[in-house]
């Protein structure tokens, strides 16, 4: 089953309410864990753009799950690469860069910290291998100094703790107005560099 990925705003929360039933695979669903993501950004105090990041970064992961299953659960970093595909046009790349970074977030914090890994959740331990494991010296040393370390980071931390069945947090729609305005930024921003 082919799905369209979306270009337009409406478009993406059409999918996110689409196809946010779906099983994340750790007793949450898919748009559970990305409300979840973005209620911890929120409560982090992070940027307008990171908390669209974080209610975002699996995007890709809602257009790669395939058939009408029910029980899948992602499988390779891919779906960051597409997540930030698709929104780099819709948000730039305050949003979109996160999003392509929060898998190698994942295997720079199990390069450097074993126990992490034991602390992951079963699926994501299974996805880290096909992510592409552990990270050589040169991936690690050029990752550590990328201008968008913190931010993946952070959208890192937020995405191995937004898992918890039945958390009470807001819902979709609430984060229109705040994803309307970063879009709209990142718009007039082009706009005027534009001239
Ligand atoms: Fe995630």
């Amino acid at each position: 089953m082919t799905i369209p990925a979306p270009v337009t705003l409406e478009e993406l929360f059409t999918l996110y309410e689409s196809r946010g039933y779906r099983k994340y695979g750790e007793g949450v669903n898919a748009l559970e864990h990305a409300l979840q993501c973005a209620a911890l950004a929120f409560k982090d105090g992070a940027t307008q753009e990171l908390i669209a990041a974080a209610l975002f970064h699996d995007v890709g992961w809602f257009l790669t799950i395939g058939g009408d299953s029910d029980d899948v659960v992602p499988v390779s970093g891919d779906h960051a690469a597409l997540g930030a595909r698709i929104l780099s046009p819709l948000f730039g790349p305050e949003v979109a860069q996160p999003v392509a970074l929060h898998v190698l977030a994942k295997r720079w914090r199990c390069t450097i910290d074993p126990d992490y890994f034991d602390e992951l959740s079963e699926a994501s331990q299974i996805t880290f291998v096909a992510q592409g494991g552990t990270l050589n010296t040169d991936e690690r040393s050029r990752f550590e100094v990328h201008p968008g370390f913190n931010a993946a980071m952070a959208l890192r931390s937020w995405d191995d703790r937004a898992k918890t069945p039945g958390l009470d947090v807001p819902p979709l729609e609430e984060y229109r107005s705040l994803a309307l305005h970063v879009a709209t930024s990142w718009t007039m921003s082009r706009r005027f560099a534009a001239g």
